[in-house]
């Protein structure tokens, strides 16, 4: 008996092991790989340094550390939340932990006090956080005080990250280990109407941390870039912990168990889910794709003014 194969076959096996394929990297990314890369923090250094690490994801990454073992340097702007967070993290975890007070909208001086301060310390992790979005979403050209907040935008989302990353990567480089996660966002993938200047600025850590990533990771070091969609924080605005948006903690739990992983992620699998669905319709229709999420970005616009108006 002989068995012929049509081109519509061929057209069904192509499909069948794309699938296949996508399926498997889906759970290599968020069951098998956490199974069997467990990374060890503290065994890649004594510290961690988190910026942003008085709230949201950042105090969360901060907390999953110092549960690890790790002591913890904690460099962010409200000197009495940091005292407060260094305080909660002590007692909770029995780690030490060290203050350093910048304001990331700022650029003089601020680098050299953080590379004077952790100078001597080994760090052996390293979350690039901190981050500044715009107050709601909005044209470019009305956004409030616009000059001001791009200013601080690019020096809180860019700069921060690239200064940051090359005060403590040099000791990472020399012991042969570290660990960089740097904080980008699902906008710089998407289509980001009414978020532009703040998606670009985070396309920026996403193509930064894959070029260092080709650059040093044979010298030891794992890098993560993880893009979240969105979580209850202060800069997102949401309260009410959702399956699509969850607490900082759950989604750090999430996103810190894939380190070693992957180096490019959303961190959380409902995030992943929902970039899938953005790029399926965007590759189908990119005009319904960016009609769709412009109409979005407007409602929420008009809800914001609204909410202002009132106030
Ligand atoms: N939440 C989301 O839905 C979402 C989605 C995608 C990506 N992200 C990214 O995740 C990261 C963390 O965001 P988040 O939502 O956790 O923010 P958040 O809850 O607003 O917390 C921000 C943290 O950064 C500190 N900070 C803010 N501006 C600073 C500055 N100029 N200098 C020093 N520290 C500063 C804050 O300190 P103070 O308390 O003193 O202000 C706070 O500790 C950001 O990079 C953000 O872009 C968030």
């Amino acid at each position: 008996m002989t068995i012929s194969i049509g081109n519509s076959d061929i057209i069904v096996i192509v499909l069948g092991l794309y699938v296949a394929k996508r399926i498997y990297d889906v759970l290599y990314t968020f069951v098998i790989g956490p199974a069997i890369n467990k990374v060890d923090f503290k065994s890649k250094g004594k510290w961690a340094l988190v910026t942003g690490c008085t709230d949201g994801i950042g105090k969360q990454y901060a907390r999953e550390l110092a549960a690890r073992g790790c002591d913890i340097v904690l460099v962010s702007r409200s000197l009495e939340k940091l005292n407060a967070t260094a305080a909660e993290i002590e007692k909770e975890y029995r780690v030490n932990t060290k203050i350093v007070q910048v304001d990331f909208s700022e650029e003089e001086g601020i680098y050299e006090k953080i590379a004077n301060e952790v100078s001597g310390l080994e760090i052996g992790t390293l979350v690039n956080n901190v981050g500044v979005s715009y107050p709601f979403p909005q044209y470019y050209l009305d956004i409030p005080d616009r000059d001001k907040l791009m200013t601080t935008m690019l020096r809180a989302n860019i700069v921060s990250v690239t200064r940051v990353t090359a005060i403590v990567m040099p000791g990472m480089v020399e012991r042969g280990k570290g660990v960089v996660i740097n904080i980008g966002s699902v906008s710089s993938y998407t289509p980001s109407p009414l978020l532009t200047a703040y998606a670009a600025s985070k396309a920026f850590v996403n193509k930064f941390t894959e070029g260092l990533d080709m650059e040093y990771s044979k010298k030891g070091i794992i890098f993560q870039c993880v893009s979240p969609g969105f979580v209850c924080t202060n800069m997102s605005g949401i309260r009410r912990d959702t399956l699509t948006a969850p607490t900082a903690e759950r989604f750090v739990k999430s996103a810190i168990s894939l380190v070693g992983t992957t180096s490019q992620t959303t961190g959380y699998f409902p995030h992943s889910v929902f970039f899938g669905i953005m790029n399926a319709i965007n590759s189908i229709s990119p005009r319904f794709c960016n009609w769709l999420v412009t109409r979005n970005m407007e409602i929420s616009l008009n809800r914001a003014l609204k909410k202002y108006k009132k106030q």
